[in-house]
């Protein structure tokens, strides 16, 4: 059967290609579809939490739930939006590196700190944020994944950067994660005019086929706009061409990730007790737009291709 909650890290080591960008759009663009999505920042800049309008905070991140000082229901924190929250980022997070290298679990550490969330599957996709290196927290957040998602930029050497990865990748499912897949890769910050873009990513698709997404995400100044005012783009600016372009590769994301919206299911009774849900639970959306956040959790019914939810509005 169909898990339901899907851990998908985003991750590249090569940094500055658009890795935050795709986590927080995507992230916001599945939520307006109705997906609760936890995102989890595993960056010290802080990136992703600054970008959900979310400001960093001693102890709350998944630090101290490393460090088992703290369950992970603790540090969940709902953003402004229904049905998108976050584990933030701190500084603290940028030892984990050297602190945690040595660790017996270091491998396995990310994946059992979020197991408690998993299980609970409150939430449709957890998507992780990762930092630009090979390191460990990189590594771990491929043990703890069911698919790895790289976004890359249509340049020079493109293709080197793409090997280390994989190879990455498959060192992992040959050693702790066999179920990790290459869920895929997505074009970022694409400049349509330039021949070499082109040649670019001709290379790549003649090489990895159909797991490149079909959308390629442009160039686009609203989208660099937007992490400034805490607000994805997909919510601050639904009709640029960037918002556009990452709620069409969250279409095709959903295709390729199904989860119990895309399974047929028999009518579910209402949940009442959220016994299972973490302390700070998902907002589901209510039949009525712009409903406040409920504090419960309830089924979510199936979509149908008509619904198009939107983000809850600031006053
Ligand atoms: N489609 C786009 N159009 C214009 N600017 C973009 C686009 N995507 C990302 N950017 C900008 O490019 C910069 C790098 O993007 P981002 O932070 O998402 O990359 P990253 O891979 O997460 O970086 P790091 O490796 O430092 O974590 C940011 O300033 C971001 O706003
Ligand atoms: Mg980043």
């Amino acid at each position: 059967m169909e898990r339901r909650t899907k851990i998908i890290a985003i991750a590249n080591q090569k940094g500055g290609v658009g890795k935050t960008t795709t986590v927080v759009n995507l992230a916001a663009a599945l939520s307006a579809r109705k997906r609760a999505v936890l995102v989890v920042d595993l960056d010290p800049q802080a990136h992703a939490t600054l970008g959900l309008g979310l400001e960093k905070q001693q102890g709350v991140s998944l630090y101290p739930v490393l460090l088992g000082e703290k369950p992970i229901e603790d540090v969940i924190q709902p953003t402004k939006w229904n049905n998108l929250n976050v584990i933030p980022s701190e500084v603290d997070l940028a030892g984990a590196e050297l602190e945690f290298g040595a660790r017996e679990d270091r491998l396995e550490m990310i994946r059992n700190a979020l197991a408690p969330v998993r299980d609970a599957g409150a939430f449709d996709y957890i998507i992780l944020d990762c930092p630009p290196s090979l390191g460990i927290v990189m590594t771990s957040s491929l043990v703890a994944s069911d698919g790895v998602l790289i976004p890359i930029q249509a340049e020079f050497l493109a293709m080197d950067g793409l090997a280390l990865i994989t190879g990455s990748i498959e060192r992992i499912r040959q050693s702790v994660n066999p179920s990790l897949d290459l869920n895929g890769i997505v074009f970022t910050m694409v400049n349509s005019q330039a021949k070499l873009t082109h040649d670019v990513m001709e290379e790549v698709r003649n090489h990895f086929g159909d797991k490149v997404y079909e959308t390629a995400i442009p160039r686009n100044v609203r989208v660099s706009e937007a992490p400034s005012m805490g607000t994805p783009v997909v919510f601050l600016d639904p009709r640029s061409k960037g918002a556009e372009s990452y709620k069409a590769f969250a279409w095709e994301f959903m295709a390729k990730n199904p989860t119990r919206f895309d399974v047929p299911q028999r009518v579910a009774e209402p949940v009442s007790t959220p016994a299972a849900a973490p302390a700070v639970a998902p907002q589901t959306e209510t039949a009525v737009e712009a409903a406040p956040q409920s504090e419960t959790v309830s089924e979510p019914q199936p979509e149908t291709v008509s619904q198009d939810a939107q983000p809850r509005q600031e006053a």
